[in-house]
């Protein structure tokens, strides 16, 4: 059985005081039992982790933590960047490594990505792998193409029992922040296309690998998504950032 996970990316967006007021906000907004049912995850800039970690523990909110990005040493001189540990300190649960904007803006290919998924495992927390086509490539019906190479480079040379507990993000690039969205159908058939390519490199891995869509999603699409078999979250930029937004969305079968 996967639980849902339903992710918010704020990108860079918000500061440490307006992190605090959102996450106080979206959990006024979230039942325990909303918990019980969706792993709810905010991904806030690296300057609020440390107090939006602060208002999760104080106030015992059921949400979890995660980081949009990580460099993939363990430490040294690389000037700008934070460490898979220093995340771990802060528990952090998920770190999204490969976003598209990532990989297009500051040239974050494959192999990069997959030396971070490694070092998040290797830290003890859960990456969550992103991987989409660009609408030049979906226009030559590449997309399967692009997202099996994707996703076996960068999940290559990681153990199946690791895998297992991996998340992979399939965002079209050309629905991430456009409005517009994959049909709930092609999101559903990528997601399982995903699944089925994890499968021929991690066996039964991907029965447990849990897969989300993630491009435009809002209140009035995400159950459309979430009625897909191999669909089993969304990671959400654009309306997370209304913690009333991202209520609906969290509570999709309201
Ligand atoms: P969007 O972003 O929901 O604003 O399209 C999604 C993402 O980039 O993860």
């Amino acid at each position: 059985m996967r639980k849902d996970l339903i992710a918010g990316n704020w990108k860079m967006n918000t500061n440490h005081l307006e992190a605090i007021q959102m996450v106080q906000k979206l959990s006024y907004r979230l039942d325990p039992s909303d918990y019980d049912r969706v792993d709810v995850v905010v991904c806030p800039p690296f300057t609020s982790l440390r107090s939006v970690q602060t208002v999760i523990e104080t106030d015992h909110l059921g949400i979890k933590l995660g980081a949009q990005n990580v460099d993939w040493h363990e430490k040294g001189a690389f000037t700008g960047e934070i460490a898979p540990a220093m995340l771990a300190k802060l528990r952090v649960s998920y770190v999204i490594v490969g976003h598209s904007e990532r990989r297009q803006l500051f040239g974050e290919t494959d192999q990069i990505v997959n030396k971070k998924a490694k070092a998040v495992v290797a830290a003890g927390m859960t990456p969550i792998v992103c991987v989409g086509e660009t609408e030049d490539q979906r226009d030559a019906g590449e997309e399967e193409q692009v997202v099996r190479s994707q996703v076996r480079a960068s999940l290559a040379a990681i153990d199946p029992e690791t895998v297992a507990s991996l998340v992979v993000a399939y965002e079209p690039i050309w629905a991430i922040g456009t409005g517009r969205t994959a049909s709930a159908d092609d999101a559903g058939a990528m997601c399982a296309f995903v699944r089925d390519e994890v499968r021929t490199f991690a066996g039964g891995a991907a029965d447990d690998v849990r897969v989300l869509y993630g491009g435009s999603v809002n209140p009035g699409n995400i159950a459309g998504f979430m009625a897909k078999r191999d669909v089993d979250g969304a990671l959400v930029g654009g309306a997370s950032l209304d913690p009333d937004t991202f209520a609906s969305i969290v509570r999709y079968w309201v």
